[in-house]
């Protein structure tokens, strides 16, 4: 009974001898043996990005650690602008910002989203190619391209400009041809929304503008033009003919 006993206390002493260290045993180890640990991690992820962080100052000939993208809360005005919140300027408050006061910023309007331009006088400034654009809202130039016409945010009748000119003789009826007119125009309407989406788009996106605001109380209704409008010389010499069209498909 006693050497069961003995040899009991024996096997137990042995089991105690056999449990594996703890990791503050572990320690003493050379770090080969000890594996990767969350420091070797950290270390190697700061050198990786201090490195890319280098390459992209070497590339951008010290202009960006980001290779040329800007975030915007890394550009100083659009970060004010969003502290003090969107502008809303009528149009005839927005044509003070045109460049000519130079203690103003700079605004170009589209579909009555105002962007903050200052970053390009030389484009939009006075003496700029495109200043013309400064201080309004001229969407109806921006589809037409007709920069001294129309320079206003009224769209009435710029849809011809998508629209065929009837230079051939169809035969078709008075009906068959307003069908067709109908689909023609819905086809028009789409490409004049994604002419001005693509040049909202540019100025929301660029690196240099940024949105400011809105155009308010849009003033077009008393604009004695508005709605009597018809496509500029420049756009209706852009207009499809039909039988071209007709040779097309
Ligand atoms: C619907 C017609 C057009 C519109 C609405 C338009 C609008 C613009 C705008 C807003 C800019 C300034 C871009 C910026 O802020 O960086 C620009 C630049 C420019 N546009 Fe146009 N444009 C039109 C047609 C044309 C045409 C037909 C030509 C050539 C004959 C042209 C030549 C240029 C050039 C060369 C620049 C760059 C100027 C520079 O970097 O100094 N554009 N355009």
């Amino acid at each position: 009974m006693s050497e069961i006993r003995q040899r009991q206390a024996a096997s137990a002493k042995d089991n105690g001898q056999k449990k594996p260290k703890s990791r503050s045993q572990d320690r003493s180890k050379p770090d080969e043996e000890r594996g990767i640990s969350v420091i070797d991690v950290i270390r190697l992820l700061a050198t990786f990005i201090i490195v890319t962080l280098g390459i992209s100052y070497y590339m951008t000939n010290g202009e960006s650690v980001l290779f040329g993208y800007k975030p915007w809360f890394s550009r100083w005005p659009v970060v004010k602008q969003y502290m003090t919140g969107p502008v809303k300027l009528t149009p005839a408050e927005l044509s003070h910002y045109d460049g000519n006061d130079e203690s103003l910023p700079i605004y170009v309007a589209v579909n009555g989203h105002i962007f903050d331009v200052s970053a390009n006088p030389g484009m939009y400034g006075p003496g700029g190619g495109y200043h013309f654009f400064a201080g309004k809202d001229a969407t109806r130039a921006f589809v037409t391209g007709c920069f001294k016409e129309d320079l206003t945010a009224d769209m009435t009748g710029v849809e011809e400009m998508f629209m065929p000119v009837e230079d051939m003789d169809e035969g078709l009826t008075s009906g068959e041809k307003k069908v067709r007119r109908e689909r023609e125009m819905r086809h028009a309407r789409a490409q004049i929304e994604k002419t001005v989406a693509r040049w909202e788009g540019f100025f929301r996106n660029s690196q240099k503008y940024f949105q400011v605001g809105h155009v308010v109380d849009s003033e077009l209704e008393k604009d004695p033009e508005f709605g009597n409008r018809v496509l500029c010389d420049g756009a209706q010499k852009q207009r499809p003919k039909r039988s071209e069209m007709a040779e097309d498909s």
